[in-house]
């Protein structure tokens, strides 16, 4: 962050409890939205340090958080499997990779970045992935707050950290076979080596009132349904115009229907927004 430091050198936070959010759900159902939102919405709280992780292979949250990316780890990892030589003399490949992952973070105010990218190197390559996976649970720790766009299933992640997720957030439209497939998209977390503290449903983009039936499908689902944020033609506008999810007015009916969704994932903090940054 700026003003601030990475990976825990002078003042970062060596934190063992750094809450993790993790948001996964079908194609187009707003899992990056929502995601620039709640990262929002925590850094407007000020109420600890967030780390952005795009582990979406086809990686975007960077525009919505109006970030410059250097790199990301999928990049690192075929430049360090296709040409080693680069690797300096006196130098381990542990620490060469160390320093350009340093480079990749990209730091932002109250939050940093890091992106996944796409996983070019062959997935068994072990040394390189035991190296990763060490630098991004250390690096987690220093942090209050990760949150993480996924794909749909967050098959690519499992592979890279296996740091527990504290609150698994599935989106999902407001129609019935999209709640539907919220079904199955749990079901697929739950065959990963991945330890998720609780899964919760998120309808995005609802038009509208939600039917009375709905309630029953959702409670056959074993999700606690956690919001209903609806459709904003001002975030699709953002999206169009490839302008930074910050822009969006903060009292936005988006906005307050995120904010209500962290009041439940951190109660403590309720009332927080806009309080600390004023
Ligand atoms: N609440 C909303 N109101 C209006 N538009 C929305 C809302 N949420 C998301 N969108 C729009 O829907 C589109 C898809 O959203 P987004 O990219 O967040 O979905 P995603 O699940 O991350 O997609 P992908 O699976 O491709 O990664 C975007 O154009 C976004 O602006
Ligand atoms: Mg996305």
């Amino acid at each position: 962050m700026e003003n601030s430091t990475k990976n825990g050198d002078v003042s970062g936070k060596e934190n063992e409890d750094t809450f993790t959010i993790a948001v996964a759900g079908k194609g187009g159902t707003g899992k990056t939205t929502l995601s620039g939102l709640l990262i929002r919405e925590l850094v407007e709280r000020n109420i600890g340090s967030v780390l952005a992780i795009d582990a979406d292979p086809n990686a975007n949250l960077n525009e919505l958080l109006g970030f410059e990316i250097g790199g990301t780890i999928g990049q690192l990892e075929a430049e360090v499997l296709q040409d080693s030589q680069e690797v300096p003399p006196g130098m381990t490949k542990k620490r060469w990779m160390e320093l350009h992952l340093q480079q990749i973070l990209a730091e932002g105010k109250g939050k940093d970045l890091l992106v996944m990218g796409r996983g070019e190197g062959p997935s068994c390559y072990c040394a390189i992935n035991n190296i990763l996976r060490e630098y991004l649970n250390n690096l987690a720790r220093n942090y209050d707050f990760l949150v993480m766009d996924n794909e749909a299933g967050m098959e690519h992640l499992s592979r890279r950290t296996t740091a527990g997720i504290d609150a698994l957030l599935i989106a999902s439209d407001g129609n019935p076979i999209a709640i539907q497939s919220a079904r199955r998209i749990a079901g697929l977390v739950d065959e990963l080596d991945i330890e998720v503290g609780k899964k919760y449903l998120v309808l995005n983009n609802v038009v509208g009132e939600l039917p009375d039936k709905s309630d029953q499908m959702i409670e056959e689902l074993d999700l606690e349904l956690l919001g209903v944020v609806p459709r904003d033609e001002n975030v699709l506008e953002l999206c169009w115009d490839g302008e930074p999810i910050d822009l969006l007015e903060s009292d936005s009916s988006t906005a307050n229907a995120v904010r209500e969704m962290v009041n439940k994932l951190i109660p403590d903090t309720v009332g927080l927004s806009h309080v600390n940054n004023e």
